[in-house]
């Protein structure tokens, strides 16, 4: 590991390595480039600390480095133990920002370094998951008075701060940048679709078609995932406990059954649900021999691991980022830990799709800076027009132009009298 005053890294050497990767996802990013230009200019954030807790991607490193051209002092960690990209955590530490990450984390380290960002003292938190909002209304609460908000990336954190509302244990205002359109309609669906195929497809080279697909949630995550396994052949088989997204499923023309139907069929399962033990031992012992099992939800529950552990007669790694676990005879392959597969066994979403992810969280910090004091200690969403702007933002950066409405048409659209 390499250290210093304002760092923890694996291998400062991989800096220049994590710079290009940066550059690279800056050529796909227009839509924050062009936040990041006016930022430059207008200087929103000048003497704000943002502290952060987030996958470290070369994405997110766009991010820190839009936040900073805004004049914030920025400090980083992950937000899981094996999502952080290496080269880019060296790359940050050398620009001089403050950053403890490395890709495969113990449980100790992690929380350290969520406390070294705590103890940054931030005024503005972002967290992917919640953990650092919980460890600062848990442990540092005293801080709380100097922190204007909070913004949440991801489902599962907007999951657990609502339940926090309902204990009235929230303490500081929460932008719900997940919520946006521009967010979870686009990176959860057509990010974490694409993502999570090229993380099985890394951790394992199998081929999709013809495989039995168990989608476990089809929330956007199992929406995109379905769409882009159906894409490649796959027969995909649905499992959901909504009744309206079950319906939803059978209408786009798949297969929905329980999990411990599913169990029997599938050639492959990928948890996307936000909850607990979805696949549990009793659904495992009914799998075929060499079934894959995969997560990309955001915490390593959804699938029993420590059962799996625990009733398995032997297990070993064979590659890297998946498995062999063998019950009752059978070989089951788990990728990736059960952590979400798209960051541990590949890169996460592509640039393109966190473009407009990370406006939301950029648009969001400065949004929290002029509302300062004015917005309630609940879970918001960002205003519609700032979410409209994002999309503005990456069609004109992709050279996409698209129609207005005719004076006529605004009429029409917002009276009654005129019918058939
Ligand atoms: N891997 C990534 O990069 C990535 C990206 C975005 C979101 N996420 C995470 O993915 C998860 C899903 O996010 P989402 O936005 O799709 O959520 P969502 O709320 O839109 O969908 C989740 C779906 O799971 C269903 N579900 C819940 N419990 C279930 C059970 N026991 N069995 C079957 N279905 C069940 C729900 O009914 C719902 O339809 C969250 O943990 C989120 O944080 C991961």
């Amino acid at each position: 590991m390499d250290t210093g005053p304002h760092y923890e890294v694996r291998d400062k050497s991989l800096a220049s390595q994590g710079k290009m990767n940066i550059e690279f996802a800056e050529q796909h990013m227009g839509a924050l480039m062009t936040v990041k230009k006016r930022f430059e200019q207008e200087k929103p954030f000048t003497g704000v600390r943002i502290g952060m807790a987030l996958h470290v991607t070369k994405e997110t490193a766009v991010l820190v480095r839009t936040l900073r051209a805004g004049g914030a002092e920025v400090a980083i960690t992950g937000c899981n133990p094996l999502s952080t990209q290496d080269d880019v955590s060296a790359a940050l530490a050398d620009e001089g920002v403050h950053v403890w990450a490395y890709k495969g984390e113990t449980t100790e380290d992690y929380y350290r370094y969520l406390a070294n960002v705590i103890s940054f003292r931030p005024n503005i938190t972002i967290d992917d998951g919640c953990d650092l909002v919980t460890e600062i209304h848990t442990k540092h609460s005293h801080l709380i008075p100097t922190i204007i908000a909070g913004c949440e990336e991801t489902t599962t954190g907007i999951i657990r701060l609502k339940a926090m509302v309902k204990d009235h244990a929230l303490k500081y205002p929460m932008i719900a940048v997940n919520d946006n359109k521009t967010k979870h309609l686009l990176d959860n669906y057509y990010g974490t679709g694409e993502s999570t195929l090229d993380g099985i497809k890394r951790a394992t080279n199998i081929l999709f078609a013809g495989k039995h697909v168990v989608v476990v949630g089809y929330g956007s995550c199992g929406k995109g995932f379905s769409l882009r396994a159906k894409g490649q052949g796959s027969h995909v088989i649905v499992v959901e406990v909504d009744p309206f997204r079950a319906l939803q499923a059978v209408y786009d023309g798949y297969q929905v059954m329980p999990m411990s139907e599913a169990a029997k069929l599938g050639d492959l399962f990928v948890t996307v649900t936000g909850n607990k033990h979805v696949i549990r031992t009793e659904h495992m012992k009914m799998m075929k021999d060499g079934a894959v099992l995969a997560n990309s939800g955001h915490f390593d529950l959804e699938i029993d691991v420590k059962g799996l552990k625990q009733m398995a007669s032997s297990s070993r790694r064979i590659r890297p980022f998946l498995d062999e676990y063998i019950v009752q005879g059978k070989k089951l392959f788990l990728c990736g830990e059960g952590r979400l597969v798209n960051l541990a066994a590949a890169e996460g979403h592509s640039s393109e799709v966190m473009a407009t992810s990370f406006c939301g969280q950029a648009l969001a910090c400065e949004y929290v800076v002029k509302n300062k004091g004015r917005m309630p200690v609940s879970v918001i969403q960002l205003p519609e027009e700032i979410d409209d702007m994002i999309s503005r933002m990456q069609l004109k950066a992709l050279d996409i132009h698209i129609d207005q409405l005719t004076e006529e048409q605004k009429k029409y659209m917002s009276s009654w009298q005129e019918g058939t």
